[in-house]
């Protein structure tokens, strides 16, 4: 009997700062409900991760962590490609070729870029400009037809596929293109989840104030005070209203995003009773959705020769993925084979 092969699913963060809980309900969690029904391959993206200057020690450290929560998270490393992007040399080749066919004009419009060079201005390097590039390569190596992320990668791969169209349209044939253009998947609740002191800003893993974010290993007693002190209005009225109340509407779309409870059965239970239940409710679900996963943390992140055998292995399989892929870039393009 022959097989139907599973579509790709590719996607990735980068081990910077400490997952959040906008990284785990945007990405992770998504990535976890895939792994039975795609060949799935998730990256740590280190070589993305350089753009901004990291401590050699911490970056080693945070990619053992960041693995340790991929799988205690769910994702299972025999069913899943687990791997470090620069274990797969392919990644940063495909990126040159790439930067060939991407327009500075189109770089210039990338709404992260702009924002990353106004908060690091002393260290606008070229990798940063480049990085969108990168990510194009990430995706196309594998003939990745869906890509989970949140909100906030939209552009980056409206950019991919830009530029897959446009490789296909000089080196493809109509019926045997040279790569697949690939779907963004982004979740319909939690694709952008806001600061708690500021919500009309993204929560993000390397974020200075230590209350604006959750992170996936605070124990309950930080997450209940987080949520407690979370920036709300003057207002008492529990609301889906995100120009008027972000706060509200992000603690909403959290809570929503753990449980499946509708915005409007939120709006009547929480009706007259003011915020402080609604965001003790908020912790509450939270905590208990970060239980499992920091329950088995501790045990995966301890047994670091394990860590290192899925490493190994992710790397071979992703290797034997992409490698393919390089050379037929390389072949369409006339360079002579090895
Ligand atoms: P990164 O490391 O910034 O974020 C990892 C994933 O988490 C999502 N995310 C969020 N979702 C909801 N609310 C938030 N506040 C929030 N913050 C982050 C991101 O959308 C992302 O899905 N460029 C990528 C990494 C990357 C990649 C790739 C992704 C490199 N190559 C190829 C997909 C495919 C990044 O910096 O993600």
């Amino acid at each position: 009997m022959t097989q139907t092969k599973k579509q790709v699913v590719l996607s990735g963060i980068q081990p910077s700062g400490r997952l959040t809980l906008g990284n785990y309900l945007g990405a992770l969690r998504n990535w976890v409900r895939l792994q039975e029904q795609y060949d799935c391959c998730y990256a740590l993206v280190d070589l993305h991760t350089i753009t901004a200057r990291q401590d050699p020690k911490v970056l080693r450290e945070r990619c053992y962590e960041f693995l340790a929560l991929y799988i205690a998270c769910g994702l299972d490393p025999q069913k899943n490609v687990l791997f470090v992007q620069s274990h797969v040399a392919a990644h940063a080749q495909l990126a040159w070729v790439l930067n060939c066919y991407t327009m500075v004009g189109e770089l210039n419009r990338m709404t992260q870029f702009k924002d990353k060079s106004q908060k690091n201005a002393d260290n606008i390097n070229a990798g940063l400009y480049d990085y969108p590039v990168l990510m194009a390569a990430d995706i196309l190596l594998y003939d990745t037809a869906k890509v989970p992320v949140g909100d906030d990668q939209k552009q980056h791969l409206e950019l991919a596929r830009d530029v897959a169209i446009r490789f296909n349209n000089i080196y493809g044939a109509p019926d045997k293109p040279v790569f697949r253009v690939p779907e963004p998947m982004i979740p319909p609740v939690g694709a952008r989840i806001m600061g708690l002191q500021e919500p009309t800003a993204k929560m993000s893993k390397s974020d200075d104030a230590e209350s604006n974010a959750v992170y996936l290993l605070d124990g309950p007693d930080a997450i209940e005070r987080k949520f407690k002190r979370a920036v709300t209005d003057s207002g008492a009225e529990v609301r889906y209203a995100p120009e008027e109340k972000p706060g509200v509407a992000n603690l909403m779309s959290i809570l929503s995003a753990i449980t499946g409870e509708s915005f409007e059965a939120m709006q009547a239970r929480f009706a007259g009773q003011g915020y402080g239940k609604f965001k003790a409710a908020v912790a509450e679900a939270v905590i208990e959705c970060l239980k499992p996963v920091q329950a088995r943390y501790k045990d995966i992140r301890g047994d670091e020769a394990g860590l290192k055998r899925v490493l190994q292995s992710g790397a071979e399989r992703a290797a034997a993925k992409a490698e393919p892929m390089l050379a037929r870039v390389h072949d369409v393009l006339g360079f002579i084979p090895k």
